[in-house]
C-alpha cells in the first residue's frame, strides 16, 4: 500500500508514500490512488480532500521512469490512459481536492496537481513538465490542463523548455494558488478546507462542475490526442535514449 488515508474533521487526507522513489507513480500506485479518491468521494463524512506527498522533498516526482523504460507503444497507451483516468477522477470530484504540494511536482506529478481544484504549495516546491528531456511529451493531461491554468504562453514555455520553476514563479503564473512555509502547508490547507466546509456542498459541487465545463467539451478529445502522441513516442529512438539515459544517470544525447 502506497497511499495513507486519514480523515480529520471532515477532511480526507491522502498521502502518497513511496519515499525511495520520491513518490513516483507506477501503475499499482495509480490504481490505488484512483480507488482512494473514489473512496473519499463516496464517504459521507468527508467534505474536502487533500492530496499530499510523504516526506519533505517530493509531492510526486512524476510517472515512474523505470517502468516507462520497459513500455512499448501499446503498454504506453494503457499507462497514459490510466494516469489520465486518475486525473479525471480527481477533476470530476464533486468534493474539492486540494493538492498540498510539499516539494517536487514533476511531469505526471505536476499533471496530478493540475487536476486538483487548488494547489497550495510549500516554499520549497518545484514544478516542471520535464518530459521533453526524456524524449516524451506530457501524457497525463499536461498539454490540455496547463494552458487552461497558466495561459498558453506560459504553458508552452514550461512544456518545451522542460525546466524547473520554484514556488514563487509558480505563484506568479497562477500555477500555485498560495505559498506557505513547508511546516505550515498542511495546517494552512486544512484551514482553507474548513472555510470550504462552511459553504454549501451542493453549490460547491455545482460550481466545480460548471467551471470544469467552461473549458469546453474538447478536453476528452485533447486527452485522446495527447495519449496517442505519448504512446507513439515509445517507438522512437529518442524516447529510448531519454529513458535509458535517466536510468544510467547520464545526460541524454538526442542529436
Ligand atoms: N521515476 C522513477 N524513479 C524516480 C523518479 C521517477 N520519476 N524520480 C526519482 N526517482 C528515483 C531515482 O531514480 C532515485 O532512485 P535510486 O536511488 O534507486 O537511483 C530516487 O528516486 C531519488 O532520486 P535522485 O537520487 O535522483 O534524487 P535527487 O535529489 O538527486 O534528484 C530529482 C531529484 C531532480 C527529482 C530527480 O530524481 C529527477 O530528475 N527525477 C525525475 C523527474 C522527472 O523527470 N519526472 C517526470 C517523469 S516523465 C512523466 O511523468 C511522464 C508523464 O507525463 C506521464
Amino acid at each position: 500500500m502506497f497511499i495513507k488515508k486519514e480523515i480529520k474533521n471532515q477532511i480526507g487526507i491522502l498521502t502518497i508514500d513511496r519515499p525511495d522513489a520520491l513518490n513516483a507513480m507506477n501503475p499499482d500506485i495509480l490504481k490505488e490512488m484512483d480507488q482512494a479518491v473514489k473512496g473519499m468521494i463516496a464517504d459521507e463524512s468527508v467534505g474536502v480532500i487533500i492530496l499530499t506527498g510523504a516526506g519533505e522533498k517530493a509531492f510526486i516526482a512524476g510517472a515512474d521512469i523505470k517502468v516507462m523504460q520497459q513500455l512499448d507503444k501499446r503498454a504506453a497507451l494503457e499507462f497514459g490512459k490510466l494516469g489520465q483516468e486518475v486525473t479525471m477522477t480527481i477533476e470530476d470530484s464533486p468534493k474539492p481536492v486540494i493538492a498540498a504540494v510539499n516539494g517536487f511536482a514533476l511531469g505526471g506529478g505536476c499533471e496530478i496537481a493540475l487536476s486538483c481544484h487548488l494547489r497550495f504549495v510549500s516554499e520549497n516546491a518545484i514544478f516542471a513538465q520535464p518530459e521533453v528531456k526524456l524524449g516524451l511529451i506530457p501524457g497525463w493531461g499536461g498539454t490540455q490542463r496547463l494552458p487552461r491554468i497558466v495561459g498558453k504562453g506560459n504553458a508552452i514555455e514550461l512544456i518545451i523548455g522542460g525546466h524547473m520553476i520554484n514556488a514563487d514563479e509558480a505563484h506568479r503564473i497562477g500555477l500555485a494558488n498560495k505559498v506557505f512555509p513547508l511546516n505550515d502547508l498542511l495546517e494552512e490547507s486544512m484551514k482553507f478546507a474548513k472555510i470550504i466546509l462552511g459553504n454549501g456542498p451542493n453549490c460547491i459541487a455545482e460550481s466545480l462542475h460548471c467551471i470544469n465545463e467552461s473549458a469546453g467539451h474538447s478536453l476528452i478529445d485533447g486527452l485522446n490526442m495527447e495519449v496517442d502522441s505519448f504512446s507513439q513516442l515509445f517507438e522512437t529512438d529518442e524516447t529510448t535514449e531519454g529513458l535509458t539515459a535517466f536510468v544510467e544517470k547520464r545526460k541524454a544525447n538526442f542529436r
